[in-house]
């Protein structure tokens, strides 16, 4: 494939910008040190962020590919870009638990980390005015999101990246509390993992301490954000 650049702005969100490419099938992906949280309400810049998301998202899901989940990657281009399929992006939020936090604890009154016996598994409606509502499997039916043979895929890889993952990452001393997952489809109908896999989209927590290594440190004003996601870069790099 001859080298392919960015042509025009797309789309721009809240961590990341995509561009056209001279070929309609792949689109460049340009991540951005811009963080929010509570549907945009809180905003900042987390130093450094686009360029560890890109390459830790892009390892992870190289990872995956080699385990038969077909994921939206293409070709790293630098820090922060990466060349990318095209994938029109089902507007599911796919949510993998395996230790209570967040919005779980929330909802249902318990503390944060006790440990699942099975993983949990949700969707959100990806819909920033609606807040992202919790929806399940009819619901997601109902609206036309998702055919069922795409969920029960979905359903599939996702148990099955929470498998690959948690064995990853407990090699660089991390526990995997939960993440969050995006799948697009391809012009076939081919469906693939999609968006990225980071301390954006990931809670870690250090297997030993339990200090938190992701984007909670923004969230919760916990302080040291940017440590935070350059100490994640290192377990996951090795170095
Ligand atoms: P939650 O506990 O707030 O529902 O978050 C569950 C996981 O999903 C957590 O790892 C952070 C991730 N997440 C996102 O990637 N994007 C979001 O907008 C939210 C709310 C959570
Ligand atoms: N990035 C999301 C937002 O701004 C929320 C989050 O990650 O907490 O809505």
């Amino acid at each position: 494939m001859t080298e392919l650049t960015k042509q025009k702005k797309l789309y721009e969100g809240k961590a990341k910008k995509v561009f056209s490419t001279e070929d309609p099938a792949f689109v460049i992906v340009s991540y951005k040190d811009d963080a929010t949280a509570f549907d945009g309400e809180k905003k900042g810049t987390i130093r450094g962020k686009g360029a560890v998301n890109n390459q830790m998202s892009n390892y992870l899901m190289g990872i995956l590919e080699r385990d038969g989940i077909p994921t939206h990657v293409v070709k790293e281009l630098n820090e922060r870009e990466t060349v990318v399929k095209n994938v029109e992006i089902i507007p599911l939020e796919v949510i993998i638990r395996n230790v209570s936090a967040g919005s779980f604890s929330a909802h249902y009154g318990v503390e944060e980390g006790i440990e699942f016996k099975e993983p949990t598994f949700e969707f959100s409606y990806k819909n920033d005015e609606l807040h992202d509502p919790l929806l399940n499997t009819s619901h997601a039916l109902a609206l036309g999101l998702a055919t069922k043979e795409e969920i029960e895929t979905i359903k599939a890889y996702a148990l099955k990246t929470n498998e690959l993952l948690q064995r990853f990452f407990k090699e660089c001393n991390v526990r995997l509390i939960d993440f969050k997952l995006e799948f697009g489809r391809l012009p076939d109908g081919t469906i693939v993992l999609a968006d990225e896999i980071s301390p954006d989209t990931c809670r870690f927590w250090d297997a030993e301490t339990g200090e938190k290594l992701d984007k909670d440190r923004f969230r919760r004003d916990l302080g040291g954000v940017e440590d935070a996601y350059a100490e994640m870069m290192r377990r996951v790099f090795g170095s």
